[in-house]
């Protein structure tokens, strides 16, 4: 049967007359109603693992704006949690793991099929947001790509530049590739188990591809996302994955081909007529406005907005920023960008 939710269709390579439009990291700091609901949860993380305000928040921007897709709120870094790492987030500066480096640190990491037992929230959170989103509005469940997530558990907190994963894969390559089969293990039975509990889309997020080159690119951030598409779709062959290789660069040409993913999203350093090109020919695509605007606003908003939209009308396209929104934009900013897309 042929989908009917927008977002679907899109990504079932329909060239809709108006891109359907969600936002990363929609629910978040920017909008007043997450950070009461944050505060009555207690920290990040325990929001995160609460099943009823996980959906709260996943539900304040769909009721504020009507997107046309929600995102299970969550976070990459669970995976990493369930695996055996220790997890915890300092407040103004972002992630703290226990880090990944040597032999016996990756020995005290639990086996695959425990994550369940950690994640088993993060599956109630789907399931209650099958029930109460609206009929027109797609659930999106995501993870980390395996390269992303080897770059926190390697170093333990974010880098500028990846460098301790970029050391471990050069000097231990055997151990940063165990490192990254057991993300990827992981990875495919998350995801599963989200398609299980009611997600209609996934996307693995690999925010650090751009710093993989040449071969590494093919070897660290395609390979995985190829393997991870693969098992899905031999198991759930209806079931969309959006691929996000951020900062990719010219390695976003073929991506969708060479992975079997229905949708590239793309950052905002490559320009849409570009992307047109070169990579809308392959489906659809989403992205890709600076999240900058969110903060500035203005005619530049709009005069972005409406750019993006024309020049990629004459393929698929789901709208959406370059990454994700920052605690600093004016909710009112995201309203205009929604008017404009929707105008035409
Ligand atoms: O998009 C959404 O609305 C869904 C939920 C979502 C979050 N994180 C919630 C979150 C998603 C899809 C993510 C993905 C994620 N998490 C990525 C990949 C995408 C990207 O942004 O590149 C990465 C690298 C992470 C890891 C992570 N989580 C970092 C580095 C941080 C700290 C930085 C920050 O913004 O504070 C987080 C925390 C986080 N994840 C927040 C949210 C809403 C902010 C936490 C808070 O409320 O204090």
């Amino acid at each position: 049967m042929a989908p009917t939710k927008t977002i679907l269709r899109a990504l079932a390579g329909e060239t809709l007359p108006t891109p359907p439009i969600w936002m990363m990291r929609q629910a978040g700091r920017y909008l007043p109603e997450y950070k009461a609901t944050r505060a009555q949860a207690g920290d990040f993380l325990s929001l995160c693992y609460n099943p009823d305000l996980a959906a709260e928040v996943t539900l304040q921007p769909i009721r504020r704006y009507g997107f046309d897709a929600a995102i299970l709120f969550a976070d990459i870094l669970l995976l990493p949690q369930a695996l055996g790492a220790d997890l915890w987030f300092v407040t103004g500066e972002g992630p703290r793991l226990s880090t990944v480096q040597i032999q016996a640190d990756f020995d005290k990491l639990g086996p695959v099929e425990d994550i369940h037992e950690t994640l088993n929230p993060i599956y109630e959170t789907v399931r209650i947001l099958r029930r109460e989103l609206p009929a027109e509005t797609t659930l999106i469940g995501f993870a980390g790509a395996p390269w992303t997530v080897a770059t926190y558990m390697i170093a333990g907190q974010g880098t500028p530049d990846q460098a301790p994963a970029h050391a471990l894969r050069q000097e231990n390559t055997a151990l940063f590739e165990a490192l990254l089969a057991r993300i990827t293990a992981g990875t495919i039975d998350y995801l599963a188990a989200q398609i299980e509990a009611g997600a209609e889309v996934v996307k693995i997020f690999d925010s650090w591809a751009g710093s993989l080159k040449g071969e590494a690119f093919q070897k660290y951030a395609l390979e995985p996302a190829r393997e991870i598409t693969a098992a899905l779709k031999a198991r759930y062959p209806h079931i969309p994955v959006i691929g996000f290789p951020r900062e990719a660069g010219d390695n976003y040409i073929g991506f969708a081909k060479a992975t079997g993913v229905d949708c590239v999203a793309l950052d905002n350093s490559v320009s849409a007529a570009w992307a047109a090109q070169h990579v809308q020919v392959d489906g659809c695509v989403q992205g890709n406005l600076a999240s900058s605007h969110m903060v500035t606003g203005g005619q530049a908003l709009v005069d972005d907005t409406r750019a993006i939209v024309k020049a990629l009308s004459k393929g698929p396209h789901i709208f959406n920023l370059g990454h994700g929104i920052t605690p600093d934009a004016d909710p009112d900013n995201v309203q205009r960008m929604i008017d404009t897309v929707r105008a035409g």
